[in-house]
């Protein structure tokens, strides 16, 4: 599968959404966006719609989990969509990522456009081991629960999974393709990210997409900043 850089479009409205593209759309540039659930609960569908009309790439992040019946016909209008990527949660259980894949599936076949891409999140990066334990009375490492739901994930029919560079491999191994946000540019802020990798070593440990966020968006020249990332690890 081709190597691609996501920008991570977290950004409030439309408005500064679509400041941030004009540079891009001026180089005929069209870069793969993520579009999250700030600006997805603010604009709602149309603005999917509307980056699809303009011949964007979109990964849908909005991290579903509910009841397998609930999240399968979220997913069957997601796949209405004609998004390249989405995701959920691999906490929502088999049932439910197997609900979610068949309303993918049966979405996009009603406007026969390609079915996405399912991801599944397997721990948040918010949750550490102690929070497993204290919070969530989960009494196993965190490291084995990323396995285990990885696991699940491929059972379900999931194609692959939100991880950091440095579990990417493990991922693969599974059969499973690799998401990895919290990339930076050699020497950018690190912000309020902890497990950090630049878009090489992402590329070296076998990532298929990076999600990359501030090092573009905040950078002083984003369409430099983009093509870099590009270079390095498309
Ligand atoms: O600005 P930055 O590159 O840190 O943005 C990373 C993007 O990836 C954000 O949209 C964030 O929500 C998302 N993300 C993340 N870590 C995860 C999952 C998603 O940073 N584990």
């Amino acid at each position: 599968m081709k190597r691609e850089v996501i920008i991570a479009c977290d950004f409030p409205s439309k408005t500064e959404l679509y400041d941030f593209l004009k540079p891009f759309e001026k180089e005929s540039l069209k870069p793969f966006l993520k579009i999250g659930m700030e600006l997805f609960y603010r604009e709602g569908p149309s603005i999917v719609s509307e980056l699809k009309s303009k011949g964007a790439k979109i990964f849908l992040d909005l991290k579903l989990h509910d009841i397998p019946n609930t999240v399968g016909n979220a997913m069957k209008n997601i796949g209405r969509l004609g998004v390249e990527i989405t995701n959920l949660h691999a906490a929502g259980g088999i049932d439910m990522m197997k609900a979610a894949r068949k309303g993918l599936d049966e979405g996009a076949a009603a406007v026969k456009v390609k079915s996405p891409i399912l991801l599944a999140i397997t721990q948040l990066t918010s949750i550490d081991d102690e929070a497993l334990k204290k919070e969530l009375l989960i009494n196993v490492a965190l490291k084995d629960t990323v396995i285990h739901y990885a696991k699940n994930a491929k059972t379900a029919g999931c194609d692959g999974v939100v991880c950091s560079a440095l579990e990417v491999s493990e991922m693969n191994k599974l059969g499973l393709i690799g998401l990895t946000p919290g990339i930076r540019l050699e020497g950018d802020n690190t912000n309020d990210q902890k497990r950090l990798a630049t878009p090489v070593f992402a590329k070296q440990a076998g990532s298929t997409y990076i999600v990359v966020g501030r090092s573009i968006t905040h950078a002083k020249n984003t369409v430099e900043a983009y093509k870099k990332c590009v270079k390095d690890f498309e």
